[in-house]
């Protein structure tokens, strides 16, 4: 795919979508609001917030100029502008993994999504109680065979998809399905808007309230924030490989980032209200999606359009970013070892088929769901810990050391001013770039390690999970 002749996005229009399409997914619509209920609401966002101005948008720009200067995908790039350093290829390298670890788990959760979209067909979410209908999801968790099923088939269908080489179809109907789900969620939060539980959702989510915040959340926002704008795994970087010299980097760094978050707190104004109306906890872990909504779709009319179309709707999202998921662990097969493309494809969707399987085995009762009693997580929830709160920042960190302080300025400041209208952002991304991001990530990994510790020396608890 990536050899000869680089095929160039066919319009401006048409790489935004497709980049935003592989970015807004189960991030936004799932992982947003459930971390964030984790974390005791307004703060956190105002971190995340925060985290996706100043260290995400610098890098996600990093990463664009660097693909369109490389012309390769993630380890190719690093390769060609790093001297094939073993080093820079291994951060290459990071980033394939985390795409593979995320990919393993996202289709276990998608797979769920592909569950519901039947259910809804059945009507499940009728004549239940708000708690009768968060139990069903803790049910479908709970069976290994069901669970597994689904997470085959959603890899399969990826799979099918990045090797049938259909994605020009897949981003043509992204774009009206992208469409669609903003409809939905503007029309979900329109009624959530009439619940009783509003006020009190609106105030969690935006209204920082330090009591229920301890500082080393922040490492949960940074990483939040890679995962939802896909950074730190050299995927913008391949999508930037496509872009044209006409193309304006920083102003599509901003929209993209700008719609992800627009989404994310979309998705919370539907979830949250229905949390307090209900009087379900806040911190409803992985499930919350799947618990809090269909509660809201059984009060709606045309109840089973709606949550039909809903769940549709998620896993389509999901799978335009798992195909991007599969393509660049398969793309980086291909251009190195020489593998054809429906080889790669193949051994990376079997691959991550039989490593997620732990993952969906982690809320069930076999030798997997023991994992929570021994290391106090799900197998599933460890998995995306280990890439959320480790690789993806350690990724993003080094795309910041090389493109600050390695690569030759007089090529990133070319990369960044050609075809943009915001020539003055130059100065301000370079020393985000060469200072504020490595700081800011060095200090929150630090934290996390435990090697320094915010929380005891502003001396708050650790919230209970
Ligand atoms: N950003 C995606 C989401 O919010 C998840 C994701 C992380 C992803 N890294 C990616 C998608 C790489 C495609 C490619 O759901």
């Amino acid at each position: 795919m990536m050899q000869k002749q680089r095929e160039h996005w066919s319009s401006h229009l048409g790489f935004v979508l497709a980049a935003a399409g592989s970015a807004i997914g189960l991030g936004t619509l799932w992982k947003f609001p459930y971390v964030t209920g984790e974390n005791g609401g307004g703060l956190f966002v105002l971190i995340y917030i925060f985290c996706t101005f100043f260290i995400g948008i610098p890098i996600f720009i990093a990463e664009l100029v660097l693909g369109r200067k490389g012309q390769r995908g993630a380890v190719g790039v690093f390769a060609t502008l790093a001297n094939h350093s073993a080093v820079w290829k291994g951060v290459g390298w990071l980033g394939v993994a985390s795409s593979f670890l995320i990919m393993s788990f996202y289709s276990v959760l998608a797979g769920w999504g592909l569950n519901y979209v039947f259910m809804s067909l059945t009507r499940f979410y009728e004549n239940r109680s708000a708690q009768e209908i968060a139990g069903v999801f803790d049910l479908l968790a709970s069976s290994a065979d069901i669970t597994l099923f689904w997470h085959f088939i959603f890899t399969a269908l990826t799979a099918a998809v990045v090797y049938r080489g259909i994605r020009q179809g897949i981003e043509y109907w992204s774009s009206f399905m992208t469409i669609g789900l903003l409809v939905i969620l503007i029309g979900m939060c329109l009624f959530t808007a009439t619940l009783e539980g509003f006020g009190k959702g609106v105030r969690f989510i935006f209204y920082p309230d330090p009591s229920h915040f301890h500082p080393s959340a922040s490492i949960q926002a940074l990483g939040l924030s890679f995962f939802t704008l896909s950074l730190g795994q050299g995927v913008m970087l391949t999508y930037g490989s496509y872009m044209r010299r006409s193309d304006d980097i920083p102003k599509t760094a901003l929209i993209i980032a700008a719609m992800i978050i627009f989404v994310s707190l979309l998705a919370a104004l539907m979830i949250f209200p229905i949390i307090f109306t209900f009087g379900f906890p806040a911190e409803g872990g992985a499930g919350l999606v799947f618990k809090t909504l269909p509660v809201l779709f059984a009060k709606l009319p045309g109840a089973l359009f709606i949550s039909t179309a809903f769940f549709i709707l998620f896993v389509f999202t999901a799978l335009t970013s798992a195909v991007a998921l599969i393509e660049v662990v398969a793309a980086n097969f291909t251009d190195l070892l020489g593998w054809s493309r429906q080889k790669a494809v193949l051994v990376v969707a079997v691959s991550s088929f039989i490593f997620g399987i732990p993952s969906a085995l982690s809320q069930t009762q076999t030798l997997f769901g023991n994992w929570i009693a021994i290391y106090g997580k799900t197998f599933f929830e460890t998995i995306d810990d280990i890439v959320s709160l480790w690789f993806l920042p350690i990724g993003g960190l080094m795309v910041a050391i090389f493109t600050g302080w390695f690569l030759d300025k007089e090529i990133s400041h070319e990369e960044f001013d050609s075809g943009t209208t915001m020539r003055w952002m130059w100065r301000p991304w370079f020393f985000f770039m060469r200072w504020v991001a490595p700081v800011a990530i060095v200090f929150i990994i630090l934290q996390q390690s435990g090697l320094l510790d915010v929380d005891a020396y502003f001396g708050s608890k650790r919230v209970a999970k």
